[in-house]
């Protein structure tokens, strides 16, 4: 590829302190990577510049259409001073599959690569290094063809920026509350349900806001024609431990293929815990929630890792999971994944790359 130009800023700002909680995605790096696109030249000038504001044109089409996709991967710095990435061919896969479903032009898995090591290195000294923390990279895509009629765009700009984080969710590793959504859907099959698009997360806003002032974090999503399978949830995939079987939902189409999901249904079936991927209903686990064969549920996501789940609320139902404290699982599965990605546990699966 075209090699990628790399323009220093002039005014680096101040680093977040060791005490900074680094709240999730408050606090940008010094540079950012940009690639333009334009029908008949493909993508072209790849360049690493100071974290910017962009300029845009009021009619640029990702404003009126939302023709956008973004992807979430995490950097980590080991003990020895390495740069490790998390599966990060996952999520480049991932994006490619996203951009054919939105009519936007692929972009070689070499050069996403290269564009993401390039960007981590140059601000590698913003990787925090304190338990629970990593640098969170937010590639994504965005219209930007001055153009009011429908149609894909024939200009675009990839960018990817970067945000030192902590935990995704105040409680940490603190069991989440989570809201049974019933009333409206996130998505159906043949719709964008299982692409990276900002467009499915607008959709899940009005529920999420309920769920809050209900006092809850997340909302978990039901299939949108029968309103009874289980999907995902806000910003999660999810799994249930049920009578020492770990269920999650299959991949049907309308939910998000987590490359934390793949991974964490690895580990489950090396350790010899029977899995299932399959349809399964709310009132099923309503049912294991009342028989106490609802052993565990827990979260799993790049931004949130494995998030244990202590409650569950749908309708008038709410459901107790036992104690309400952090299951084995979702321990065992937070520090088996976050050692690997911190180079402190084997990586027998080549999980991780170097930059
Ligand atoms: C991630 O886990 O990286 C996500 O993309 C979820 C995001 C909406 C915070």
């Amino acid at each position: 590829m075209q090699s990628i130009k790399n323009v220093k800023t002039k005014n680096p700002k101040v680093l977040p302190g060791a005490d900074n909680p680094l709240k999730f995605g408050t606090i940008f790096t010094d540079h950012m990577f940009i690639m333009n696109y334009e029908t008949g030249k493909g993508w072209f000038d790849p360049r690493i510049i100071p974290y910017q504001p962009l300029n845009l044109e009021p009619s640029a089409m990702v404003f009126h259409y939302g023709q956008e996709m973004f992807e979430g991967l995490k950097a980590y710095k080991t003990k020895s001073g390495k740069i490790l990435l998390f599966r990060p061919n996952k999520n480049i896969e991932r994006a490619n599959k996203t951009n054919r479903r939105i009519c936007i032009p692929e972009i070689p898995e070499d050069i996403f690569l290269q564009a993401i090591k390039a960007v981590v290195k140059a601000d590698e000294a913003w990787i925090p290094t304190k338990e629970g923390t990593s640098l969170y990279i937010r590639p994504f895509i965005i219209a930007t063809d001055p153009y009011l009629g429908v149609r894909p765009s024939d200009k675009y700009l990839f960018m990817i920026i970067l945000s030192p984080v902590g935990a995704y969710y105040p409680e940490g590793l603190n069991p989440v509350k989570i809201w049974i959504e019933d009333e409206y859907v996130r998505a159906v099959k043949g719709g964008i349900g299982e692409a990276k698009v900002g467009a499915n997360y607008v959709a899940s806003l009005k529920s999420q806001v309920k769920a809050h002032d209900e006092g809850y974090s997340q909302v978990l999503w039901l299939d949108g024609v029968h309103r009874k399978y289980i999907e995902e949830v806000g910003a999660m995939n999810i799994f249930f431990k049920i009578n020492g079987t770990v269920i999650t939902p299959e991949l049907n189409g309308s939910i998000l293929p987590g490359v934390t999901r793949d991974s964490v249904l690895a580990l489950c079936r090396e350790w010899g815990l029977p899995t299932k991927e399959c349809r399964i209903s709310i009132n099923e686990i309503y049912e294991a929630a009342q028989n106490g064969t609802l052993d565990e549920v827990w979260g799993t996501g790049t931004a949130a890792v494995v998030s244990p789940v202590g409650q569950l609320r749908w309708g008038e139902h709410i459901m107790q999971v036992k104690d309400g404290g952090i299951g084995p699982i979702s321990q065992k599965l937070y520090d088996t994944i976050t050692g690997i990605q911190l180079g402190e546990v084997n990586d027998t699966h080549n999980w991780t790359v170097e930059v």
